[in-house]
């Protein structure tokens, strides 16, 4: 069988990255983006965590239908029994549970011996299978474990009912060759090893992520773990998006296949983008925004003579739109929905209503609206990722070469409050007034400025990283005036940061369970 599985973790591991934190809300939209995509598992969270993550797996599972819905439990009763309980409304569910196998980690951090393990690692799987036939066992840091130890344990879980045997490469120390051999020695040792799914999961801490996902899958894996653009911990997991394109590109030498549409990799890695704030880096392969750029005289003489000469693939095999030049002033709300259409997104009735009323209002400040900026239009503001409590009604702004001055208006569940705020900057004004009208404590972490367009007279996209009562969260806004969407994103992550409060109040009141890691 050449077939490969994707099994997306951008919603669990993707989200462990600094800053990446996404709502419930945030994170069904994503799954849905994800189905469209045509991945095989979505991996929707760790359940016991904290309830909104507990939440975010409960909602996946009972809306987003095709793809198997797969929740992370360690091998502990409580949290299988959290992630089978999130898991309840899937079609088609999966636990995935995980202890760690390496010396390094029993002896340091679970503190037990291999036999204990071997012993809970066991248990688990059986636990697991008590709700659901689907159940992928994962030994963590499994490439610095002992590799007749770890034979054993894969073939105690495939025995104890697992159907996904995973082998992750947790702190990205591996290289292809040695993962390769790892492989080697798992099909040639391991009883019952054809009736599972090997499964690969690499990070990328040396760079090497997709190069030892490909050299796993030579070996034998099927299933491959992955996000969109490489998100995850410290340096991120196997992205998606380059995994998937090596194997279209380069199916000379890897004869396998994916069940992905590589038409929508653009689409996520945008969504992703907007929605944590964490823009891949220019030169990223695949989505980055010069990947398809081409700089020097010499290259762009010969793509224009023939694009074979220097493109090994087409932007639009992975969706990128064409930078055109598109609608106007006196383009109509029918033209926009077209437009929307051609670049892949269908609006709904009311979502057309929203954007047209912001596209009207960017043709009064922007002389030729692209296809980027109608992409910042449709996840800027078109779309409610958390319940809106507070909204931006006025914004105010003295500034020059001395301490600028601000005084904002916002509403608050129907109740209107205003106050001033000075500050070095524009910005931090404008903040510090905020802070007076919100009942959080707010750091601000980190902020950043991006031009959707050319121009100077962009649309700015602002996504802000802020610290509410010691959580992390992101806020996103774009407008063609940075310092109101530096407001909006602002209050964008304060919505958040409410509506996981509001979650937390009532988890606390109507449940007996412990939550976090
Ligand atoms: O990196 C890792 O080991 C993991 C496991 C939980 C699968 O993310
Ligand atoms: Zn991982």
């Amino acid at each position: 069988m050449n077939q490969v599985l994707i099994f997306d973790t951008t919603l669990r591991d993707g989200e462990q990255s600094p800053g990446a934190t996404m709502t419930p809300a945030e994170k069904l939209r994503m799954a849905h983006q994800l189905d469209a995509l045509g991945v095989d598992v979505i991996e929707a969270g760790f359940p016991i965590s904290s309830p909104d993550n507990f939440l975010g797996v409960q909602q996946i599972a009972a809306e987003v239908r095709r793809p198997v819905i797969a929740a992370l439990a360690r091998s502990s009763d409580l949290d299988i029994d959290r992630a089978a309980r999130a898991l309840e409304r899937a079609e088609r569910g999966r636990i995935h549970v995980f202890i760690a196998t390496s010396d390094i980690h029993l002896a340091h951090k679970l503190c037990i011996t291999r036999e204990a393990c071997l012993e809970r690692a066991v248990a688990a799987v059986e636990r697991a299978r008590r709700y659901c036939e689907d159940v992928e066992f994962s030994a963590e840091d499994a490439t610095r474990t002992d590799v007749g130890f770890l034979c054993q344990v894969m073939e105690a879980a495939i025995a104890a009912g697992a159907s996904t045997v995973n082998i992750p490469d947790t702190v990205g120390y591996t290289h292809p060759a040695e993962y390769r051999a790892i492989m080697d020695t798992l099909f040639s040792r391991v009883k019952g090893i054809e009736r599972a799914v090997v499964s690969v999961h690499c990070h990328n801490d040396l760079g090497l992520a997709v190069a030892n996902t490909l050299a796993a899958v030579e070996g034998g894996a099927r299933q491959v773990e992955c996000t969109i653009n490489g998100i995850g911990e410290r340096a991120g997991n196997a992205a998606l998006e380059e995994f998937v394109m090596a194997l279209r590109v380069r199916g000379d030498s890897y004869p396998f296949h994916t069940g992905i549409n590589t038409g929508e990799i653009y689409r996520a890695s945008q969504l992703l983008t907007h929605l944590t704030g964490i823009h891949p880096q220019p030169n990223k392969a695949i989505v980055g925004k010069n990947a398809f750029a081409h700089e020097a005289g010499i290259h762009q003489d010969g793509v224009i003579k023939n694009p074979l000469t220097y493109e090994i693939m087409t932007p639009q095999m992975v969706g990128v739109p064409s930078n055109a030049l598109v609608l106007g002033k006196h383009s109509g709300r029918a033209a926009l929905g077209q437009r929307f259409r051609e670049l892949g997104y269908e609006l709904d009735a009311d979502g057309l209503d929203r954007a047209y009323g912001f596209f009207k209002l960017l043709c009064d400040r922007k002389k030729t609206v692209l296809d980027e900026d109608l992409i910042a239009i449709l996840h800027h503001g078109n779309i409610e990722d958390a319940p809106q409590r507070f909204h931006l009604r006025e914004l105010y702004v003295v500034c020059g070469t001395r301490r600028s001055e601000a005084r904002v208006r916002i509403g608050d569940d129907g109740r209107e409050c205003e106050a001033a705020g000075e500050g070095d900057g524009p910005l931090a004004a404008s903040f510090a007034a905020l802070e007076g009208l919100v009942p959080f404590r707010v750091e601000l972490q980190e902020l950043e400025v991006h031009s959707a367009t050319p121009g100077g007279d962009a649309v700015g996209e602002v996504s802000l990283r802020v610290r509410v009562d010691g959580k992390e969260l992101t806020g996103t806004a774009a407008s063609t005036d940075v310092v109101d969407a530096g407001v909006r994103a602002y209050l964008n992550a304060l919505n958040k940061a409410a509506q996981i409060h509001a979650l937390e109040a009532k988890a606390l009141e109507d449940s007996s369970y412990l939550w976090g890691v």
